[in-house]
């Protein structure tokens, strides 16, 4: 199974040490989740931070953008060191506009849904982007629980992508109250990479999680 930590639920004033044993531990990307007290109740990471993560790392930089107006963010970020851009569908009206101002920057694409997003509102957009990042609680902190009607939406896209002949060159990422105890079915489901923040980070030894969610 593939991780992608996210550091919400790391120490702030050590982050140093969370993104070594991320690195060490085998994690697969680092996910950095930036939310801007508008589109969601909460303000956590800016562009200052990421320049700062990323000569600590060569770990991924997977910047999950829970921002209105994304297209004010993409630059800063692509600067600071991010290797993909996810936004939100439901914060932008011009969805292709941003795509392509992602792209302009030779940058991977992600595009994420709410809980209560249809997941058909992605379908003219499937072939132009890297990855779905579909959230499976509602954007805004660490730690709540999994919503359990997220693996059904987990499966319709995985077979839509199938129908589509695209499901190897589009990556389905799930994010929101992962735990060891139900990765194996969001994995199962079709997830080809899991973000967990608190399962990681509020353990005593986050490092022997990581490593646990690797070998699922
Ligand atoms: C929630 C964030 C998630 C969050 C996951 O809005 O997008 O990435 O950090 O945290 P856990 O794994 O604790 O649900
Ligand atoms: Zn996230």
């Amino acid at each position: 199974m593939k991780i992608a930590p996210s550091i919400l639920s790391a120490d702030f004033s050590d982050l140093k040490s969370a993104i070594a044993i991320c690195q060490s531990a085998g994690a697969d990307y680092l996910h950095i989740d930036v939310m801007d007290g508008h589109f969601v109740p909460n303000l956590t990471i800016g562009p200052v931070v990421l320049e700062s993560i990323r000569p600590k790392t060569d770990l991924f930089l997977d910047v999950h953008l829970m921002v209105t107006n994304p297209e004010q963010l993409i630059e800063p970020f692509v600067n600071a060191g991010a290797d993909n851009i996810t936004f939100h569908i439901e914060a932008v009206d011009n969805t292709e506009e941003i795509i392509e101002q992602i792209r302009s920057f030779n940058k991977q694409v992600g595009i994420s849904v709410k809980p209560n997003t249809p997941i058909e509102v992605l379908e003219p957009y499937l072939e132009k982007i890297d990855l779905i990042l579909i959230m499976s609680v509602e954007p805004g902190f660490g730690g709540q629980g999994y919503i359990s009607e997220s693996t059904a939406r987990i499966q319709k896209l995985d077979k839509t992508l199938k129908i589509l002949g695209i499901r190897k060159q589009v990556i389905i990422e799930v994010d929101g109250g992962i735990k060891l105890s139900n990765a194996k079915i969001v994995k199962e489901a079709g997830a080809d990479i899991l973000v967990a923040g608190s399962a990681i980070f509020n353990a005593d030894d986050p490092h022997s999680i990581i490593e646990k969610f690797k070998n699922l």
